[in-house]
């Protein structure tokens, strides 16, 4: 069967998809857009992610295309024909095709998704560590907005796939606040650290449930700017997205963390997550 879209209320095969030339989405990378996670066939947290993308169209000043309940059934519906079980749905919303010029100009959005199968997520504690690279954030000043201009994040993945590395922490004078594809989170003390969302952080959907973990586990959650000296002295480093759920960290730029295996609360809160994500969609 081949891989279907829903592109603008049609179901359709993703090959025979069309955006045209002038979209501002191509031209402009006006647009924004989400990655949602389903696992055996029920999607996760997904009122939560499409909470944000309002929050991210209003951010660029474009009036929602569907409505809230609308979307939940169609993505719903979606899932339910689709033969991939475990994955995740790419949405994204541009305002649409017009001649190029930077002002708006009335055009109707392109609204598109799609299902991409994902590899199960290793139970809490048991997959590799990752590796980490830092690199100067160049990013605007508002990441909180999941907008589909990804170029200075495309570039520090790379550079640290290049370096041999998993992810790409970003350092803005001394103070780390997430990394190119996930957020950020350090573990002293026996307390949670990470920044605060807004200009230079994405609120994380990852993020946001393991806040409320924490809560229900009595693990403190503090939300500061942390310095990059201090995450590297830390017990335990772990970042979070939708697509690895919680992945910890073993190095960083060629530091080992704590000991070098998973950390205890990072293991807690990871396997508080998979029982949540388990309750859920099982
Ligand atoms: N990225 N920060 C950035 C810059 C991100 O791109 C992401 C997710 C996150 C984590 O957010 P969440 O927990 O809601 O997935 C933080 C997605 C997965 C992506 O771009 O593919």
């Amino acid at each position: 069967m081949s891989e279907m879209i829903w592109f603008n209320g049609e179901v359709l095969p993703l090959a025979e998809a069309r955006i045209g030339v002038e979209d501002r989405g191509f031209q402009f990378a006006d647009g924004v857009y989400e990655v949602i996670r389903f696992y055996n066939g029920r999607t996760f947290t997904l009122s939560e992610h499409l909470d944000r993308l309002t929050r991210s169209c209003e951010g660029i000043r474009l009036a929602m295309p569907l409505k809230k309940q609308e979307l939940m059934r169609e993505i719903g519906k979606f899932i339910e024909k689709s033969p991939v079980r475990e994955g995740m749905i790419y949405l994204q919303i541009t305002r649409g095709p017009a001649p190029r010029n930077h002002i708006f100009a009335p055009s109707r959005p392109t609204v598109l998704f799609y299902a991409r199968p994902l590899p199960p997520v290793a139970p809490a504690g048991t997959a590799e560590g990752l590796k980490l690279i830092s690199q100067n954030d160049e990013r605007w000043q508002r990441c909180w907005i999941k907008s589909i201009a990804l170029l200075p994040n495309v570039l520090a993945k790379n550079a640290a796939v290049s370096a041999g590395c998993d992810e790409a922490v970003f350092v803005e004078k001394g103070i780390v606040t997430e990394c190119s594809a996930s957020n950020f989170f350090a573990v002293a003390g026996g307390k949670v650290l990470t920044h605060p969302v807004g200009p230079k952080v994405l609120p994380g959907i990852t993020r946001l449930v393991l806040m409320d973990l924490c809560k229900q586990l009595d693990v403190p959650f503090v939300e500061r700017a942390i310095s990059e000296a201090e995450c590297l002295a830390a017990d335990e480093v772990f970042i979070t997205s939708t697509t690895r759920e919680i992945g910890w960290v073993a190095r960083w730029n060629d530091r080992q963390i704590g000991n070098g295996s998973c950390g205890v609360i990072t293991r807690k809160i990871h396997g508080a997550y998979q029982k949540l994500v388990t309750e859920r969609t099982q």
